[in-house]
């Protein structure tokens, strides 16, 4: 059996939470591989919407098991709260959620670093979501960091340790800071993680995909957001592409089967950088009210633009992606024409490949497709769809090369097409 991975090819925020909801009846097994409480993953049932943030998305739909792997940065303090209200709700989580003993810990001064970095760049901050995640990958990977593991052995010496480091470089810094309620819910974060099943997740996982179990690895961020192939340093700290499933679960590359890459019919962005494609006129207002476009971590206003298939067809091609799923269809429900970015154009020569340096000298070449002006969010079939949103699915496969298996045209979990698929899916 081979370990499928589903991830997101713009700039976060392509509906990845419910994408991985609608797809868990197929899995045994759920597992995030990288990134922390910076995701917002935003489901919808029942009339409910719940928002995970580090907790994979195959919680609610059976009895599945749900695994935080070792390429995660897990903050024992948000986990907590996340967790509690998971349990309240009548889910068996202490049961259900396994913990890789090798991901690592975000630290309350991770926290304090984080703010206090993007203040010291003034204008050139990132926009992070401050939840701490860049201190702590720096820290994993300069082999200073402390271990969800590391919580059941001589664990205050080697909190104190990093501490120290981290508030010598905050007293540098000249950041001022208190850090004694953090520390306390932290703390208490950290006797609630001993409740946990805290194993060795990639054996536990190689043994699962050689029992012939189905393994969904679910990623967080975005491609464009990766810390090697998207827009440097507008990023976040960790690998999201396909690759980062590897290393952030201990799966080798010939047991991976399909990568679903997920995209919304338009793009958005939250935070700083380049964003080639962003409109600043009414048509991006309207996008980010009929979208609901805040983000689910932050609460910001996400940026918004028309789909841009230059980084696209970038993503599909870092990640390999093998099936697409385009979320957020019924957005564009009531738009005349829509814009399609197809090359870009620097200095009057246009090119069609993803370039090392976004800057404000790259402009959108665009193809305009007639809108369906009909309304998706009650459509069932693909039989139902409109000509012309038929001529956008097709204009996007020709170009990106994949076909879009999956149609999302509304937050509810009922609200999904597929196709390409039986009757039985
Ligand atoms: P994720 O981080 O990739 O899981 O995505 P988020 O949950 O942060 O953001 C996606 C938002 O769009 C959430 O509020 C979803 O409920 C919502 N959503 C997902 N699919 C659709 C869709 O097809 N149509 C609409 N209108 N909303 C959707
Ligand atoms: P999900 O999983 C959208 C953005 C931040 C900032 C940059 C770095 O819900 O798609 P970080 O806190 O990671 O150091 O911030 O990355 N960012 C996201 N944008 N969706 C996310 O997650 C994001 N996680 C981080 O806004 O620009
Ligand atoms: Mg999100």
């Amino acid at each position: 059996m081979k370990a499928d991975i589903l991830l997101g090819l713009q700039w976060g925020d392509e509906g990845k939470g419910k994408a991985v909801d609608v797809l868990t009846p197929r899995y045994d097994v759920i597992a995030r591989f990288q990134g922390g409480p910076n995701a917002g993953h935003t489901l919808e049932f029942e009339g409910k919407k719940h928002v995970l943030r580090s907790v994979p998305s195959g919680i609610f739909q059976g009895n599945k098991i749900n695994i935080v792997g070792n390429g995660v940065v897990l903050d024992p303090a948000l986990f907590k709260a996340e967790a509690e209200a998971l349990e309240a709700s009548g889910i068996d989580l202490k049961q259900k959620l396994h913990i890789s003993k090798r991901a690592h810990l975000i630290l309350p001064t991770h926290c304090l670093l984080d703010a206090a970095y993007e203040a010291a760049k003034g204008a050139a901050k990132v926009g992070t979501t401050g939840k701490g995640i860049g201190p702590a990958y720096a820290d994993k990977i300069g082999r200073n960091g402390v271990r969800v593991g590391d919580i059941l052995h001589d664990f205050d010496r080697k909190y104190a340790y990093i501490k120290a480091n981290h508030e010598r470089i905050l007293r540098n810094l000249n950041y001022d800071y208190d850090i004694t309620k953090i520390e306390r819910e932290w703390f208490e974060g950290i006797e609630y993680l001993k409740q946990f099943k805290l194993t060795d997740s990639e054996y536990e996982i190689n043994d699962m995909i050689h029992s012939g179990k189905k393994l969904l690895c679910e990623g967080a961020q975005g491609t464009m957001l990766d810390i090697d192939f998207g827009s440097y340093p507008f990023v976040t700290s960790s690998n999201t592409i396909s690759a980062g499933a590897c290393a952030g679960l201990g799966i080798a590359p010939n047991y991976i089967g399909d990568i679903y890459g997920i995209f919304k019919a338009y793009c958005t962005r939250v935070g700083a950088g380049p964003f080639p494609t962003e409109l600043f006129d009414e048509i991006g207002e309207e996008i980010c009210q009929l979208g609901y476009e805040f983000g689910s971590v932050t609460g910001r206003k996400r940026r918004c633009g028309w789909i841009d298939l230059v980084a696209l067809k970038y993503a599909v091609m870092i990640n390999g992606v093998t099936k697409l799923i385009m979320t957020k269809s019924d957005v564009l429900d009531g738009f005349e024409i829509i814009k399609v970015c197809v090359a870009y154009n620097v200095n009057g020569t246009e090119f069609d490949h993803f370039p090392y340096d976004i800057n404000a000298d790259v402009k959108p070449v665009y193809t305009e497709l007639p809108g369906w002006q009909t309304s998706m969010k009650k459509m069932q079939n693909e039989n139902e769809f409109p000509a012309e949103f038929n001529g956008y699915l097709f204009f996007l496969e020709e170009t990106l090369g994949v076909p879009i298996e999956i149609v999302s045209v509304g937050p509810d979990r009922e609200q999904t097409i597929m196709r390409y698929t039986e009757e039985e899916e």
